[in-house]
């Protein structure tokens, strides 16, 4: 499932990491892809254990905190310590898939990708090209929003980054292990939690057929989440 939130941050959260990042020191991205994708990534990121990246990580993760949206459709048991990155003109990542399995630099604690994010820091006039290209079974899926939006999708997905021609294109990325590591079943949940939360407002409180959808799916997590 493929879920784009709006305004993860406000305008002005984009702003003060965009100065920030700015007066940071890049590197080449190769340093957190494995050996298949190193092959294809043309990039620039923040180093992971460095001072900035932790706090405008920590910064991002409060705001996903905030959201309900991404509480929903991410299920998160933990979120991976934020990254950031950086295409300018001519840069690309190609078509690869994220590891599975990520060690935290700073813990050593591993975890399981489940879900991945991209939280873009530019917005779309800011550059050409340099969509988010997605493949799922429905076919591939471009993906290009405004600074602040985020997308999420499975972690399984083959995915790229097609080559920005014009311009630099900002973004944090990230990893999530879920608390359902099955996207089928993480996407029937966010289905159902949105429906549930659609009719609630429409009806009263204490409603027994939407008291009910929501036992039901409270014990599907039960059933279903691993923690
Ligand atoms: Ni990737």
């Amino acid at each position: 499932m493929l879920v784009s939130i709006r305004n993860i941050l406000a305008a002005d959260e984009v702003a003060y990491c965009r100065q920030e990042l700015a007066k940071s020191a890049w590197v080449d991205g190769k340093v957190t892809a494995g050996e298949q994708s190193a092959k294809a990534k043309t990039n620039l990121q923040i180093p992971q254990n460095s001072e900035i990246s932790e706090k405008l990580g920590s910064l991002i993760l409060h705001a996903l905190a905030r959201s309900e949206t991404f509480t929903s459709a991410a299920l998160p048991l933990r979120v991976f310590p934020p990254l950031f990155n950086r295409y300018d003109e001519g840069m690309n990542f190609g078509l690869h898939v994220d590891n599975s399995i990520r060690p935290d630099p700073k813990t050593g604690f591993r975890i399981r990708t489940d879900v991945s994010s991209t939280l873009f820091l530019s917005d779309s006039d800011e550059y050409e090209g340099g969509e988010l290209e997605i493949e799922d079974t429905y076919g591939s899926h471009k993906v290009k929003l405004s600074a602040g939006d985020l997308v999420l999708y499975p972690a399984s997905s083959l995915h790229r980054v097609c080559p920005v021609t014009g311009g630099s294109r900002w973004a944090s990325f990230f990893w999530t292990q879920s608390m359902v590591k099955d996207d089928n079943a993480r996407t029937l949940l966010y289905k159902m939690d949105q429906s549930i939360r659609s009719v609630r407002q429409r009806v009263p409180d204490d409603d027994h057929a939407v008291l009910t959808l929501t036992s039901v799916y409270h014990n599907l997590i039960r059933h279903w989440a691993e923690l």
